[in-house]
C-alpha cells in the first residue's frame, strides 16, 4: 500500500514538473539549448516582460508613456509550445490584457494604477496557463 502511494505521488509530481518546465524560464546551463526551441509565444512574453520593465520605469519616473507597443496584438496568433493551451480561457484573457495595456497610454493620468491592474491580468491568466513566471512577473507591480 506505501509503496503505491509512493509511486502515485511520485507521477503525480513528475506530471505536475513537466507541466510547468514549458512555460518556465530554462536553468543557465540548458540555456542555448531552450533558447533555440522557445516557441513564438515564449518570446513574445519574454518580450513582453522586457517592454513592461522599461515602462515601469517610465511611469515610476513620470517620463512620457508613448504609444501602445503593436506587436503585443502578436498574442492572438503566436504559435504556443502546446497549441491545445490556446484555448478559449486563453482567448478571453489574451483580450482583456490587452484591452488593460491600452489603458494605460489612453489615460496616462492614471498610469500607475491602469499598470498595475494591467500586471494583474498577466497573473490572472499565468495562474490557470502557466504557473512558473508568476513570481518573476509580480516584480513588476508598482509599489
Ligand atoms: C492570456 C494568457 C497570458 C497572458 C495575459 C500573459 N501570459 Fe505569459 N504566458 C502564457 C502562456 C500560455 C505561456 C507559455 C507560452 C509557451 O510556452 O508557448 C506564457 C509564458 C510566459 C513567460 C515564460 C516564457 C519563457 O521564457 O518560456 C513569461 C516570462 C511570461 N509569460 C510573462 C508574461 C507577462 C510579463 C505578461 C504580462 C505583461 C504575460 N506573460 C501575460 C500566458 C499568458
Amino acid at each position: 500500500m506505501r509503496l503505491f502511494i509512493f509511486l502515485i505521488s511520485s507521477l503525480l509530481l513528475f506530471s505536475c514538473e513537466k507541466k510547468k518546465k514549458q512555460c518556465e524560464l530554462p536553468k543557465k546551463e540548458e540555456k542555448k539549448f531552450e533558447m533555440y526551441e522557445m516557441s513564438e509565444m515564449a518570446m513574445l512574453m519574454e518580450q513582453m516582460y522586457v517592454d513592461n520593465e522599461r515602462l515601469k520605469q517610465r511611469i515610476v519616473d513620470g517620463d512620457t508613456i508613448g504609444k501602445f507597443p503593436q506587436h503585443f496584438l502578436n498574442i492572438h496568433e503566436a504559435v504556443m509550445t502546446d497549441k491545445q493551451e490556446n484555448d478559449t480561457f486563453f482567448k478571453e484573457h489574451a483580450a482583456s490584457f490587452i484591452k488593460s495595456q491600452e489603458l494605460i497610454y489612453e489615460d496616462p493620468q492614471n498610469a500607475k494604477e491602469h499598470f498595475n491592474a494591467s500586471i494583474g491580468e498577466c497573473v490572472k491568466c499565468h495562474e490557470v496557463k502557466c504557473g512558473g513566471p508568476i513570481v518573476r512577473i509580480k516584480k513588476l507591480y508598482i509599489k
